[in-house]
């Protein structure tokens, strides 16, 4: 892959954009780098995912506009597709995806971060949707994630005015759960993604499934969803062997021991 970089460790796969020159902007080549980085991670052995960009100025800034400038409405429709499919399969991954977002995060590269679990940033982020700018609506998801994320209002406000807004910003509107000095961002959504890699895997998939299925129907759908999944739950070993350590422990604190949990 010549856009994209992926490597393990401990179960926490880091995925990289690696496209500097263009600060990490999204084409065609870009698209399916990325797509194939996810394809080719083996979900035996990786239970959680950091995405972030290369370089410390820019997460991606966006689709790219020069491979855009000249498409057709055909072509335009189906970059949307092409670019929204690739966002949908992160967003439904089976295991968690953590963006941590280290600089621009503008159009497509919101749109980007918006598709995964959980947003870090550096305090040098900028995210916004400037397309209104460019003469095009967001076109990989930016209409419908900022607007469930944020609120309709907030999320109007950002795309019809084409605004950027400061990483502080983006925190206060619950658009990123924290922002780090530059430095200490990777080492942080690596931390983080460390200690969901440590949980039962199985309970951990189950939860994403739960709350992203979840959001979809009403609260009567989205419980029975919920309980199919916590049902589903008690046929692995994993729950046999969690809560038999715990029970373990109360009988004799001797015993305690951290599970080592086995994605089965
Ligand atoms: N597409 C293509 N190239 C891009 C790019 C993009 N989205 N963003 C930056 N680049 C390129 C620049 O053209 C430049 O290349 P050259 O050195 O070859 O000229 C290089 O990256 C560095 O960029 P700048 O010189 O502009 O850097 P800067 O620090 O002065 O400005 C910036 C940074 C504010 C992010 C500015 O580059 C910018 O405004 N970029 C465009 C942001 C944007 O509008 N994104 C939305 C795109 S549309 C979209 O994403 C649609 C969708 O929803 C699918």
């Amino acid at each position: 892959m010549a856009y994209v970089t992926s490597e393990v460790e401990a179960g926490v796969a880091v995925i990289t954009i690696d496209r500097p020159k263009a600060l990490n902007a999204l084409n065609e080549e870009v698209l399916t780098d990325l797509k194939a980085a996810f394809d080719g991670l083996d979900l035996d052995a990786v239970r959680c995912v950091v995405l972030t960009g290369a370089g410390d100025k820019s997460f991606v800034a966006g689709a790219d506009i020069g491979a855009m400038a000249k498409m057709t409405k055909a072509e335009g429709t189906a970059f949307g597709k092409f670019g929204n499919d690739i966002f949908r399969m992160i967003e439904t991954f089976p295991v968690p995806v953590i963006a941590a977002i280290n600089g621009f995060a503008l159009g497509g590269g919101n749109e980007l971060a918006m598709s995964c679990d959980i947003r870090l940033c550096s305090d040098n982020a900028v995210f916004g949707q400037p397309e209104v700018g460019l003469g095009i609506t967001p076109g990989f998801g930016g209409t419908q994630r900022l607007a469930r994320l944020v609120s309709p209002g907030m999320a109007k406000q950002l795309i019809y005015g084409g605004r950027n807004i400061t990483a502080e910003e983006a925190y206060r509107i619950g658009l990123v759960n924290a922002v780090y000095p530059q430095e200490e961002l990777l080492p942080a959504a690596k931390k983080l993604a460390g200690g969901i890699a440590k949980q039962a895997p199985i309970a951990v998939r189950n939860c994403k499934k739960a709350i992203n299925d979840g959001l979809q129907v009403d609260i009567d759908k989205a419980l029975e969803i919920e309980e199919a999944l916590f049902g589903a739950c008690f046929e692995s070993w994993d729950q046999q062997e969690g809560m038999a350590n715990f029970l373990r422990k109360k009988d004799d604190p001797n015993k305690v021991k951290v599970v080592a949990f086995q994605n089965k």
